[in-house]
């Protein structure tokens, strides 16, 4: 076992294991150089490459679990949907209706993403720490679908919801189905623990987040359940959501920065807390991260926890405050932090 997979399963590990939310790709030098030669596609599709993307921060920063180098839309080009990065996701033909959903393909598990089962291999090979696979919520690769690209609001797919419900829950259905092939074939792959990024949900209200939402992605992590592996599951700016999301069967819960993990807790009961540093913190003078990393871990000790930001690395953080993040993590110590508090 690892000090990761350990907290996922909801031990109240002596010091918390640390990763960190994009920790591949965007602020590191050494994945700069290798972008300057290949296409975001050609990384994700050359085995070799994702590969070597996916262990450059274990090797700079030595945290305590790999994630997989690929996108959230990996998974969607063999449906028929056509996908750049400039440098967020541009869909060539926005989906607005049951027509262009029903034409859609769900290709077999093992033409999903062929190629990530290769990268995943070599990982496995290489890598000295566990390692993560991810996809996308449903709703979230639907926010990118519809709308077409990123926005400030997300406008016309919020319209879509409500003006098309049978469309939009026709493409949740079949988002759902590749989803499950697409992260199955990962486990399968070798990968031992399950991130699924909802990062738009936090858009919607509860209503509309157990409607659109909750049973896809409930449907997902049940399917994932004869695994046994842990499955960790990100909504961003999403407390209003907590009622909802506190019964999702998963391990863990990724926690932004917007309220400390001791006010969380008890409304994710049963769950390990990760999270939540605010990724800006990055962006200050170490001294600063130590006393903000310092805080987060000390609102964590009310049981299991493992260290990240409350959401991606920021493009222009500098990779030795990374390193001086991951340092001050495991420099602290859990069990005395505790006996300190109780004197
Ligand atoms: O550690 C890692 O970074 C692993 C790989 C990874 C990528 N995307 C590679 C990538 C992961 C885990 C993702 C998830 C992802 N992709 C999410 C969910 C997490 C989150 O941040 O909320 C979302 C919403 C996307 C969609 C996406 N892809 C966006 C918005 C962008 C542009 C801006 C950016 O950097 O996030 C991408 C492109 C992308 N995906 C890059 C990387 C390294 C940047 C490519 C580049 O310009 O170098």
């Amino acid at each position: 076992m690892s000090l990761f997979l350990d907290a996922a399963w909801g031990q109240d590990t002596n010091r918390a294991p640390i990763w960190i939310m994009r920790q591949a790709g965007r602020y590191l030098p050494e994945y700069l150089a290798i972008k300057e030669k290949s296409s975001f596609w050609e990384m994700c599709r050359i085995p070799e490459l994702a590969c070597e993307i996916t262990l450059q921060p274990i090797r700079r920063l030595g945290v305590d679990a790999a994630i997989l180098f690929q996108d959230i839309m990996t998974p969607l080009p063999p449906m028929g949907i056509g996908i750049e990065f400039k440098p967020g996701p541009m869909i060539d033909a926005p989906l607005r209706t049951l027509k262009a959903v029903n034409d859609l393909r769900i290709p077999a598990q093992d033409e999903v993403a062929p190629f990530v089962a290769e990268a995943i291999k070599l990982i496995r090979q290489e890598s000295p720490v566990p390692l993560i696979g991810f996809g996308g919520a449903p709703l979230t690769l639907a926010t990118y679908l519809v709308q077409g690209s990123g926005s400030k609001d997300y406008a016309e797919f919020r319209q879509f919801l409500r003006q098309d419900p049978q469309a939009a829950h026709a493409l949740l259905d079949k988002l759902t189905e590749v989803s499950i092939r697409y992260l199955k074939m990962q486990v399968e792959a070798g990968a031992q623990a399950i991130q699924l990024f909802d990062s738009w949900a936090g858009l919607h209200d509860a209503r509309t987040y157990a409607k659109f939402a909750k049973p896809y992605n409930s449907r997902i992590l049940e399917a994932l359940e004869p695994y046994r592996i842990p499955r960790l599951y990100i909504a961003v700016d999403a407390l209003h959501l907590y009622d909802e999301i506190k019964t999702l069967p998963c391990e863990v819960i990724s926690v932004d920065w917007r309220a400390p993990l001791s006010q969380v807790r008890p409304m994710l009961p049963g769950k390990t807390l990760q999270g939540n540093l605010d990724p800006a913190v990055l962006l200050a003078d170490k001294e600063v991260i130590t006393n903000e990393v310092e805080r987060v871990l000390s609102e964590g000790l009310g049981g299991a926890h493992i260290f990240n930001l409350g959401h991606g690395i920021m493009r222009q953080t500098d990779p030795e405050h990374a390193l001086h993040l991951v340092n001050t993590v495991k420099a602290f110590d859990r069990k005395k932090a505790r006996e300190l508090l109780l004197d």
